[in-house]
């Protein structure tokens, strides 16, 4: 299924149908793959079709959704359906470790669906509600992603001294691509520039898997943001030349003390930044939050095949690196709290209050059941 270049939706679902757009090809092909089940799911997230830690979650919990709305049959009581989708969700979950989003998702269905089994004795009961909570978080996404960007931008324009206008540093792709839609560091962007006060968004270009230059420079372009690709070694004589006022990142795991994993090169950034004093932002949903982990030590970091840097377009293109070369190619890197200063979330943004700490636990519990502005 090909569809217009002027739609940027990761996925498109209805009931009992998902279809993925597989990211490898971007910006050279729009093309979307057919998910039939949760086997097709952990492959498009493993193999980078969907990427991106809200992306993949969804992606992953619409893959089972589709699965189980055309079984044909199921032999069982719901007890059983309980414990298929559990299975499923754990393999689902194996895919990639170091996002949380994913877990998470995971963790709330099946509290859902057991709630389903408490009072319902058909198994199609309970895969009916997996079903609805899955379609309500991909809607819950977008809203939060809206959010973020409405609390960030708004905070940004606070901090703003003598001038009116901002450029922005970001790095990977954290827009409707890694996303239900609209983004949580794009989306700030997209929030600044839609008020008038960003200059230009500069983005790296993001080795080996280039999110930056395929991704979120197609998303800028799409868009009509003022916007500038970087090579990330470029990052640090930007800052130094003056033509950033922040930097605003994305995140797959955000520790209690506020570490944070993110696309590797992010700490690269972070501790640019704090040298030239340049205000460094984490942009992410409640969900990437994982208060078990005291601190980013304790995060999984992911590697990945050397292939994705022997050869060009992370892995795909043609041989660019000297055979017989060892590869240490982890996907993503953690970045103390220390050098950041403040995390945009869907119910405020955390800030250290005059300490030298994030008190993230606290401004969990404060924001609970509050709805999404
Ligand atoms: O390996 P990827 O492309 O899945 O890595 C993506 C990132 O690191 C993003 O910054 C993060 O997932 C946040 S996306 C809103």
């Amino acid at each position: 299924m090909a569809e217009a270049a002027n739609s940027l939706q990761s996925l498109c679902y209805n009931r009992g149908s998902l279809h993925l757009l597989d990211q490898r090809k971007l910006p050279l092909e729009y093309v979307y793959l057919d998910i039939r089940d949760a086997a097709d799911g952990w492959s498009a997230i493993r193999d980078m079709v969907v990427r991106g830690a809200p992306a993949i979650a969804i992606a992953a919990a619409l893959s089972l959704a589709v699965e189980v709305t055309n079984l044909d049959v199921f032999s069982g009581t719901s007890e059983d359906a309980v414990s298929y989708l559990g299975k499923k969700l754990d393999y689902l979950v194996s895919s990639r470790p170091t996002a949380v989003n994913l877990s998470d998702a995971a963790t709330k269905l099946k509290e859902v669906i057991k709630k389903a089994a408490a009072t319902a004795s058909e198994p199609r009961s309970v895969f009916q509600a997996y079903v609805e909570a899955a379609e309500i978080m991909l809607m819950d996404d977008v809203a939060s992603n809206r959010a973020i960007g409405s609390y960030g931008a708004t905070f940004i324009q606070h901090r703003l001294k003598n001038s009116k206008k901002l450029s922005v540093l970001t790095h990977c792709n954290t827009g409707s691509l890694a996303t239900a839609g609209y983004g949580t560091a794009l989306g700030v962007i997209r929030a600044l520039h839609t008020q008038g006060v960003l200059e230009r968004a500069f983005c790296t270009e993001t080795r080996p898997f280039n999110q930056g230059s395929r991704l979120t420079a197609f998303e800028l372009v799409h868009d009509s943001i003022p916007a500038t690709l970087i090579a990330d070694s470029a990052a640090a004589s930007l800052m130094k030349e003056n033509r950033v006022g922040a930097v605003i990142v994305g995140a797959d795991r955000v520790a209690a003390n506020g570490d944070t994993a993110n696309k590797i090169g992010t700490y690269n950034l972070a501790v640019c930044a704090r040298y030239h004093n340049i205000p460094f932002y984490v942009a992410a949903p409640l969900t990437s939050i994982d208060l078990s982990l005291a601190s980013g030590q304790e995060i999984i970091i992911e590697e990945r095949s050397a292939k994705e840097l022997m050869y060009s377009r992370g892995g795909l293109g043609e041989q660019i690196a000297a055979s017989g070369i060892s590869v240490w190619n982890p996907a993503f890197d953690v970045t103390p709290a220390n050098l950041i200063n403040g995390i945009i979330t869907e119910k405020g943004v955390i800030t250290k209050m005059g300490t030298d700490a994030f008190d993230i636990k606290d401004f969990t519990l404060k924001v609970a059941g509050q709805s999404v502005v």
